[in-house]
């Protein structure tokens, strides 16, 4: 019994975070989408509307959920019984932080990590780059679920119209 978790902040969950999760559905038992909560950071999205949107985009893959957690992941990891940690890698850059967090986890608790190559077609999408240029009016269609798209732009118009003080 193979279960992974794809961890991340998801703000928003892009393509690019969809296409892993179905991929790496096909290959585990079960996958874990696990939506990590930073208090320090103040979202785009809630975090909660995080895990509704990626509920709904994993609807069809049966042994796909998606938790919110916060601290170590090493931690929910072993309280979930979660042997692996899957990410997706889009380019060297990637590379240096991602080994080092697969490193760290491993040394922390023995978790492995195992990297999935971003599709091409992903290999230059971030949720920061969406959020930017959806933020300036940029067109992110396509680059995000229908879904996505709709809330972003909802919560983008919401931003306009009542900015940060
Ligand atoms: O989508 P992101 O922001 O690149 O995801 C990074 C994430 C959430 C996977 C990473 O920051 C994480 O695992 N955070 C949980 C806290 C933790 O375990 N930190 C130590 C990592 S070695």
């Amino acid at each position: 019994m193979l279960r992974v978790a794809c961890p991340g902040s998801f703000d928003p969950p892009t393509n690019g975070h969809l296409d892993i999760v179905t991929r790496v559905a096909a290959i585990a038992d079960e996958v874990v989408v696990v939506v990590s909560v930073n208090p320090a950071k103040r979202g785009l999205l809630a975090v909660e509307e995080r895990v509704e949107l990626l509920t709904g985009i994993t609807a069809h893959l049966p042994n796909v959920r998606v938790e919110q957690f916060q601290g170590l992941l090493v931690d929910f990891c072993r309280a979930q019984g979660v042997r692996a940690v899957v990410k997706g890698l889009r380019a060297a850059g990637d590379f240096d932080y991602e080994l080092r967090m697969a490193q760290m986890n491993q040394h922390l608790t023995g978790v492995e990590t195992m990297f999935l190559a971003t599709d091409p077609r992903y290999a230059f999408l971030s949720s920061s780059l969406v959020k930017e240029v959806a933020t300036y009016g940029g067109d992110v269609d396509g680059l995000v679920p229908p879904s996505v798209l709709a809330r972003l732009t909802t919560r983008l118009a919401e931003a306009r119209e009542r900015p940060a003080g």
